[in-house]
């Protein structure tokens, strides 16, 4: 796996993240070091899109990356289903395919290079997964993507979302960054590369609150939501239809 230096020399001017080759060719390692506890949300991701998974569907990746979840839900799932993968990211789906190939990856698939912000086509869909993706949404766009995945659902087929979230109030929001800038530290990181992420990323991840989350899903008529997962200001969500 190539280590993640995007950020390790000092930049004169720092343009918005964008998902391009260089990101593409170390996101493996990036997400390791920067997702707190990625192994474990995997393993639970995997273990729910296992029980909502029913054959003759399909299971739907968006914001697929580099394919680990679809490499990890493809591996696991006993059921007849075919998976897609969504990104708009060409070089993101260029690795995801080499992935799924060095894995001879055994499952039906398709891999779609479209852009989330315009919405998105899902049908006969038992499972959707969306893992650090809606936070690079356009907030106008949001409520109109959760409202095609819902009608792209089969009744009691579920929506697993992964976000980086604010805290509720500003107090513990500087207290969870501050925790989250120490475990990117633990990590290896330096506070130079912290310090330019944060900035790259500033106008192009927006996080909402997880209340703000919840009551989208709510809103656009999900009938149950709970939250799987929190570490300070990482959540995850898992909504059913
Ligand atoms: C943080 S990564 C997701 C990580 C991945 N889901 C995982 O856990 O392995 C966000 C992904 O969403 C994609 N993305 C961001 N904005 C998008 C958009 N508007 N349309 C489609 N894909 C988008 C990026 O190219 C990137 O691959």
């Amino acid at each position: 796996m190539s280590k993640d230096e995007v950020f390790k020399e000092n930049m004169q001017s720092i343009g918005d993240f964008t998902f391009s080759k260089n990101v593409a060719s170390v996101f493996d390692d990036m997400l390791e070091r920067c997702v707190p506890l990625y192994q474990e949300i995997q393993r639970m991701i995997v273990e729910m899109a296992v029980d909502f998974s029913v054959d003759g569907t399909n299971v739907y990746d968006l914001g697929c990356s580099t394919g680990t979840t679809l490499l990890n839900l493809g591996q696991n799932i006993q059921s007849k289903v075919k998976f897609i993968g969504y990104d708009y990211s060409e070089e993101m789906l260029a690795k995801c395919k080499q992935k799924l190939d060095e894995h001879q990856f055994p499952r039906d698939y398709d891999l779609i290079c479209a852009d989330l912000n315009q919405g998105v086509h899902i049908e006969n869909a038992s499972v959707v997964t969306m893992l650090l993706t809606l936070q690079f949404i356009r907030p106008l766009k949001r409520d109109m993507l959760i409202g095609n995945i819902l009608r792209g659902l089969n009744e009691n087929g579920c929506l697993i979302l992964v976000e980086k979230v604010l805290g509720e109030d500003s107090f513990f929001n500087r207290l969870f960054i501050k925790y989250y800038y120490d475990f990117k530290k633990r990590n290896g990181y330096s506070e130079l590369e912290i310090a330019q992420k944060r900035e790259a990323l500033e106008n192009v991840l927006i996080p909402y609150k997880l209340l703000e989350n919840r009551e989208l899903l709510l809103k656009e008529g999900f009938r149950y939501c709970d939250i799987f997962f929190k570490w300070y200001n990482f959540c995850g969500v898992v909504a059913v239809k």
